[in-house]
């Protein structure tokens, strides 16, 4: 019961490491607030919880609504009266060369992954600050690296950590943790929700290869409650990746160019 009675609101949690995370932290005691666009299917995931006696809230919210953050962090603190963590989870993915991409999907996507992660967690600040919270941010692996079919993907990735890693710097004398998860390939829906996949694509994914999204929430889980700051999860082929291109960014492109990332 590493989280008993703390309030953890998580964006995204109709689905894959949301989904995984909800249940993992209802387990463990925290009442949860579940936010997506489908109200449905964040119904089937309290339905779910193991923890029944433990008070839970579906607040659907589309994170593209980012005027909308100011309103939307009030309904959350009206739930149970107070927000301990804020898990900025809600995103999705490109399978698309730039040059096949509408510059309208790519906009999507930087409004969704960045844009609306920005607002939410800023109009959520006070709050986190207040109760000496956690601000945590499930951005990737891709806001490290770099690859090919990921162009958006990269820049708003690459965005939240470059924010995230300042907003920490910023918080350190408040008694607040700004934890930045990078995941791997897990295996959810990310590819088949992806802009340009098919499902061609998802069938043959990498992500199929990848962790579960429950054995992702057990590592995460853990990050969160040691209150850590840079935490990867995920397989060692990404891993090292990460190393290469922190030592040598033009052997990176060398090695990354022909490798198989859809
Ligand atoms: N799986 C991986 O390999 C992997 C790797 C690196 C990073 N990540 C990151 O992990 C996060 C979760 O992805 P996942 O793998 O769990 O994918 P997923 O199974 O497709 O889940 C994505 C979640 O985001 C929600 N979402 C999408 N657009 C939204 C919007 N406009 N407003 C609010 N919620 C929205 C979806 O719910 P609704 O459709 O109900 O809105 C869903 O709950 C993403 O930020 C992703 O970039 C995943």
């Amino acid at each position: 019961m590493r989280f008993k009675d703390k309030i953890i609101w998580i964006t995204g949690a109709s689905s894959g490491l949301g989904e995984a995370m909800a249940k993992g932290f209802n387990a463990e005691g925290a009442k949860v607030i579940l936010s997506s666009r489908n109200r449905d299917a964040l119904i089937r995931v309290q339905e779910n919880f193991i923890n029944k006696q433990v008070p839970s809230i579906v607040l659907p919210f589309d994170v593209q609504q980012y005027n909308d953050a100011e309103v939307i962090v009030k309904e959350a603190l009206n739930c149970f009266g107070k927000i301990d963590v804020l898990i900025n989870n809600a995103g999705i993915s490109q399978r698309s060369l730039s040059i096949d991409t509408p510059f309208k999907d790519e906009l999507k996507l930087i409004e969704i992954d960045l844009i609306g992660t920005l607002a939410l967690t800023k109009a959520v600040l006070p709050e986190i600050i207040k109760q000496k919270g956690q601000i945590v941010v499930i951005s990737s692996v891709m806001g490290k690296v770099n690859t090919k079919y990921r162009t958006a993907y990269a820049a708003a990735k690459h965005g939240l950590v470059g924010y995230f890693e300042s907003l920490r710097l910023e918080l350190e004398g408040e008694g607040v943790n700004v934890c930045n998860i990078m995941p791997g390939f897990i295996a959810t829906n990310i590819t088949i929700n992806a802009i340009g996949s098919t499902a061609e694509i998802a069938k043959n994914s990498q992500n199929n290869l990848g962790l579960s999204a429950e054995a992702f929430a057990t590592k995460a889980l853990s990050a969160i409650y040691k209150r850590k700051g840079n935490v990867y999860i995920g397989g060692i082929k990404e891993k090292i990746g990460m190393l290469l291109k922190r030592l040598s960014p033009a052997l990176f492109d060398k090695f990354i160019k022909n490798k198989k990332v859809t």
